[in-house]
């Protein structure tokens, strides 16, 4: 394996052997994902963004680190966006040539200037990918997934960006596509027409528990976000709000991994040990 600038080939000797978190088959698309994913909204973004505290962007260093944490402790599973400033393009060269890390990206939002727009074109959608792969330096993506602005099914009946990834798919630019939904009705249309939703669920937001529940049925992929009440479970009173979270979105049957953002190392390997609690019994 070509290794990344910044790696240590022993490390990665050690890593392979302890890379044990469970993995979960992404619905039917033969894609085995960690079930904790790592978010990367903070390796490259930190404008017009809803957590607890503010945050430095981390140097290539910090990223690393906590690449190189992650992988050692099991995650395989990545999830970025265009939409996150600068994160393709970091994950794109420190990672370069690893391709064993399963990598979600998608298509439809763009922040520029510190303001996000949408287009859901089919040249849009295409040229997009083709930006993805370009800055994460791949002859494929994994999955690729449109970036919902809200209005879900205005974006499923009135553009373009589904049929155009699922074109894309056909030419084995991408292995899996469908949407970050953000309503019932779009997650519901997605996980019948898609491979993969990434819907919300959390302590306080349950209401795609259909969308969940009817993925499961259909044995399609289920990544969700924003889990940990974009870190407010962390800042709960009593203080087990993390835990509580995990259990909560773990135990779902139909999740095939849960996305969590985090630069912080203590937090990353405190989520692996809690999320190592609901691996579910497949024997
Ligand atoms: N529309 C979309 O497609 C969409 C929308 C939102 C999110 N996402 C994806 O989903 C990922 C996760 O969503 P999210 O970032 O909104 O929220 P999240 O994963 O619910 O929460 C992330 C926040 O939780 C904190 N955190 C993580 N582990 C913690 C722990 N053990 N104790 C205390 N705090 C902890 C992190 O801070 P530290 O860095 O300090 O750990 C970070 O600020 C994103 O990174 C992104 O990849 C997609």
């Amino acid at each position: 394996m070509a290794k990344a600038g910044l790696r240590d080939s022993a490390m990665e000797r050690s890593i392979k052997v302890v890379n044990v978190m469970e993995k979960r088959t992404l619905g039917s698309t033969g894609i085995d994902v960690s079930v904790l994913g790592l978010g990367t909204v903070k390796f490259g973004r930190n404008e017009q963004v809803k957590y607890p505290q503010e945050f430095k962007i981390p140097d290539d260093e910090d990223v690393m680190r906590i690449l190189d944490l992650a992988w050692s402790l099991g995650i395989n599973f990545i999830d970025t966006a265009p939409a996150y400033g600068t994160s393709e393009e970091r994950l794109g060269k420190l990672l370069a040539q690893r391709h064993d890390w399963v990598i979600e990206t998608k298509v439809g939002e763009i922040f520029e200037k510190g303001q996000s727009h949408f287009d859901f074109s089919a040249k849009h959608t295409r040229e997009s990918v083709e930006s993805s792969l370009r800055k994460m330096r791949r002859d494929y993506l994994d999955v690729v997934l449109v970036h919902s602005s809200g209005d879900d099914m205005n974006v499923i009946h009135q553009t373009d960006a589904l049929a155009e990834l699922e074109k894309l798919k056909q030419k084995g630019l991408i292995r899996a596509f469908g949407m970050s939904s953000k309503t019932v009705e779009g997650g519901l249309w997605v996980v019948e027409n898609c491979d993969v939703v990434m819907a919300t669920c959390n302590l306080e937001y349950n209401e795609e528990q259909a969308v969940l529940d009817r993925a499961g049925v259909l044995h399609k992929g289920v990544v969700i976000k924003k889990g940990l009440l974009s870190g407010y479970a962390g800042v709960a009173e009593g203080g087990h709000g993390i835990e509580k979270s995990f259990q909560h979105v773990l135990t779902q049957p139909a999740v095939s991994s849960m996305i969590v953002g985090t630069i912080n190392t203590s937090h990353l390997r405190k989520n692996v040990d809690i999320a190592e609690q609901y691996r579910q019994v497949t024997e």
